[in-house]
């Protein structure tokens, strides 16, 4: 089998998919359910219709394009990621999974290989946190992670369900339809750029996930008192901003006094209300973000936040309410998803970095119900949810050749 990778028309589609966006260039932002994800599903649609794939979208919006093997009864052989993007983020993050996955099946179809085990691309819905403030909503409802009942709970900024929000967008039927019938996939692999600096520092051009990190984020909202910036005197203040300032650092701490690499921990949303300059904030929202490949150490550095909320809160005598959005474990990817990466890159000569994902990805829901394996290609000084994200084009070409070799020898 000669696969003939073609990186000019990958590229090419790299570049379009990111003018679908609601930011300047080369910045991308592409919120789930917004008319310019909506333009970018339908153009990588008709991108998987050109290739013969059979499409066909869930009630969340989840798409599979589908090749269908020699026995099409078998449990298929999923690849994919997802193509929507944080504000301000770049253009590869999840859509070189996407479009990567598109490749590899035209190449190999273009080569003859005849799967017997269908090949199929999932692109994933609202894989990030954005707008539901929950992330991989998609690959929750599919592996029955997330019950269609607390999907129907959350709503976006506005308060628009993601009933509402999804159905408006053309996605009809129940949320209880998403999840995925057992042994749907055999196996599932998902490419991604690495997020992190480490292939790059070793310039190693492929990194074979052999964990995915245990995430998890709360809402804080601190509700102090308000008043003139000017006449309320400083011994009689209960500023909410000044509680979440000393929250914020002990969120730095929690993470820092691990001793691990592994822990990190981020408080990403700083809410503030009234925000007039000469106004003592009344209330702040925060949203933090805590993960490690430990889970016992990842539930410490929650605990040491609440203990932190009890602290702040007598001190400084506003009330604290902390909201668990989600605290999911980690993942272990699969030996024989492994297995079958590591052998390709061996026979192209491919050095590989076997690593931990510190960021979170659909497969770490995909593989609570099908073995699951990632790659990573490096990215330029590890930069990612900036415009200034990049991979080069022979990093690309290289994790779309090691990702259709591993889909083949999979669907054999
Ligand atoms: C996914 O985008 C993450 O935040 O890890
Ligand atoms: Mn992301
Ligand atoms: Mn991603």
């Amino acid at each position: 089998m000669k696969l003939e990778i073609d990186g000019h028309r990958l590229l090419a589609e790299l570049e379009t998919l990111s003018t679908f966006s609601d930011a300047e260039p080369p910045a991308v932002t592409r919120v789930v359910f917004t008319p310019t994800d909506l333009q970018a599903r339908a153009w990588l649609i008709s991108r998987c219709d050109e290739a013969g794939l059979a499409v066909r979208q869930d009630a969340v919006g989840n798409v599979f394009a589908r090749w269908s093997g020699a026995d099409p009864a078998a449990p298929a052989v999923g690849t994919g990621s997802h193509i929507d993007a944080i504000p301000n983020a770049g253009k590869y993050d999840g859509v070189v999974g996407v479009l990567s996955g598109l490749e590899a099946m035209r190449a190999l179809q273009r080569c003859g290989f005849q799967p017997k085990h269908s090949i199929e691309l999932l692109v994933f819905a609202t894989e990030e946190p954005t707008r539901f403030g929950v992330g991989c909503l998609g690959s929750r409802l599919l592996s029955g992670s997330l019950t269609a009942e607390a999907a129907r709970q959350l709503r976006d900024r506005s308060g628009e369900s993601l009933d509402e929000v999804r159905q408006k967008a053309g996605f009809q039927g129940d949320l209880e339809s998403v999840e995925l019938p057992a042994g749907y996939y055999k196996a599932f692999v998902e490419l991604h750029i690495e997020q992190g600096p480490l292939l790059e520092r070793a310039e190693t051009p492929l990194g074979i996930v052999m964990k995915i990190a245990a995430p998890a984020s709360l809402r804080v909202s601190i509700e102090g008192a308000g008043g003139h910036a000017g006449g309320v005197l400083m011994p009689d203040r209960q500023d909410a901003l000044c509680s979440a300032a000393e929250l914020i650092l002990a969120v730095e701490s929690a993470a820092r006094s691990t001793g691990s690499t592994d822990s990190v921990a981020t408080v990403g949303i700083c809410e503030v209300f009234p925000g007039a300059v000469n106004s003592i904030p009344s209330r702040v929202r925060l949203t933090v973000d805590v993960r490690d490949t430990d889970l016992r150490r990842r539930d410490g550095m929650i605990e040491a936040l609440e203990s932190a909320l009890k602290t702040v809160s007598a001190k400084r005598h506003v009330s604290v309410l902390p909201e668990l959005l989600n605290a999911d474990a980690p993942a272990d990817c699969a030996l024989d998803v492994r297995a079958a990466l590591s052998d390709s890159c061996r026979r192209h000569g491919l050095p590989f970095l076997e690593m931990v994902s510190r960021a979170y990805h659909d497969s770490l829901f995909i593989s609570r119900i099908a073995p699951t394996g990632m790659l990573f290609i490096p990215c330029r000084n590890g930069y990612s949810h900036r415009p200034d994200e990049y991979a080069s084009p022979e990093d690309i070409a290289r994790g779309v050749l090691v990702l259709a070799e591993t889909l083949a020898t999979l669907a054999a």
